[in-house]
């Protein structure tokens, strides 16, 4: 079984739907680097242990980022969950943990990398918007794309109504992006991108894709 360390800075929904979507995987631990982060209490109910590495101590993002990975390795994880995660890591943070750390964005990648998506979105007037969860590379949200979910962008929309759209849709797909990086079901092709492998049952027998969870 697979081993998950979820990494967040707030309120902590994406990394809620994880903890609770029974995943073949032990989520070992929640990091924040906000002590005030809401996820961390949430968290604490569901029996995960909790730490606080702070970014606002250390003199740089290096300093920061050793101190994260120093925490993130006492747990062995397997997988790095970035749940809403807002500070940016280092080339070496993200080498370090290459092919085992995905993110979730509020936008349909390369569409809207960076903040804002929503409000951006809004303001380009494009008629489908979504979230996309992705492999973490060192330049920020252009990694390989695990899996997207699209909403429509409806007349009268709010950046709040349509944030509520798109969230509904990221607890969704992060819990079954996780899962096939449990299942190790995700392989990336030369080109970069990723390419989902059939399931395999008991002994290795393939499964057919209708009764595919
Ligand atoms: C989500 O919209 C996520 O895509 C973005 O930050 C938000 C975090 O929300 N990166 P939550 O903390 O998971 O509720």
């Amino acid at each position: 079984m697979k081993t998950i360390v979820i990494l967040i800075s707030g309120r902590g929904s994406n990394m809620q739907t994880l903890l609770e979507a029974r995943l073949p995987a032990k989520v070992a631990a929640v990091i924040s680097n906000e002590p005030q982060a809401g996820g961390l209490e949430i968290a604490r109910q569901h029996g995960i242990a909790t730490r606080v590495v702070d970014h606002r101590p250390h003199a740089n993002r290096a300093a920061f980022d050793t101190a994260l990975a120093t925490a993130i390795d006492s747990f062995k994880p397997d997988l790095v969950v970035l749940a809403g995660f807002m500070r940016i890591l280092t080339g070496a943070f993200v080498n370090r943990y290459r092919g085992r750390l995905v993110n979730i964005h509020p936008s349909l990648l390369p569409s809207f990398a960076g903040l804002d998506t929503h409000r951006r979105a809004l303001e380009a007037g494009v008629k489908v918007h979504g979230c996309t969860v992705h492999f973490v590379t060192p330049e920020l949200d252009h990694g390989p794309i695990v899996i997207q979910a699209a909403v429509p962008v409806q007349d009268g929309d709010s950046e709040g109504t349509l944030a509520a759209r798109v969230l509904a849709e990221e607890h969704r797909i992060y819990p079954q992006a996780v899962r096939w990086f449990c299942e190790d079901r995700l392989a990336l092709t030369p080109q970069g991108t990723v390419t989902l492998q059939a399931a395999r049952g008991a002994g290795g027998a393939l499964i057919s894709p209708a009764l595919d969870p």
